[in-house]
């Protein structure tokens, strides 16, 4: 079956909404098969954002990210990938669509780096990758 990686992101983490999200990515009937609290590495983040590398807000997104846990997600069910991105909205939470998780729980501080609660992979491909990852023995 199709399968995703989700991460609350530090915010969403530090702000007790790791409940919340999960609870939505259940409600739209999808299976959470891994859920467990990580701590970030520089050499871990690298791989995962590789393809942000050189970007102005790489580092400030490093940075963000290793700034507390992580609540790392396999979510499994027909159409996750593109499912759970609906589910989470636009990449800026000020424009995000109402009814998403970014939406209705993400805010924008004018930070340099947009803490948006939530990722999820963008492909096949990035999913498989991603696990890997962030569940080495999955
Ligand atoms: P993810 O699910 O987290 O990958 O979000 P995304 O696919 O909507 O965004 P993308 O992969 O393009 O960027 C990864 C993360 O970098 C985003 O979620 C933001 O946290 C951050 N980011 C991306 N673009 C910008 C930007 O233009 N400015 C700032 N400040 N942060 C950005
Ligand atoms: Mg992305």
């Amino acid at each position: 079956p199709e399968r995703t990686l989700v991460l609350v992101k530090p915010d969403g983490v530090r702000r007790g909404l790791s409940g919340e999200i999960l609870r939505r990515i259940e409600a739209k009937g999808y299976t959470l098969t891994a859920v467990e609290l990580k701590n970030a590495t520089p050499e871990l983040l690298a791989q995962h954002y590789a393809e942000h590398e050189g970007k102005p807000f790489y580092a400030p997104l490093v940075e963000f990210m290793l700034s507390g846990p992580v609540l790392a997600v396999v979510a499994e069910g027909q159409g996750v990938i593109p499912g759970f991105r609906s589910l989470a909205g636009a990449t800026d939470p000020t424009v995000a669509a109402p009814g998403t998780i970014r939406g209705d729980l993400g805010r924008d501080w004018g930070l340099k780096v947009q803490q948006n609660l939530v990722h999820g992979s963008d492909s096949p491909e990035s999913a498989e990758r991603e696990i890997a990852l962030w569940f080495p023995t999955f």
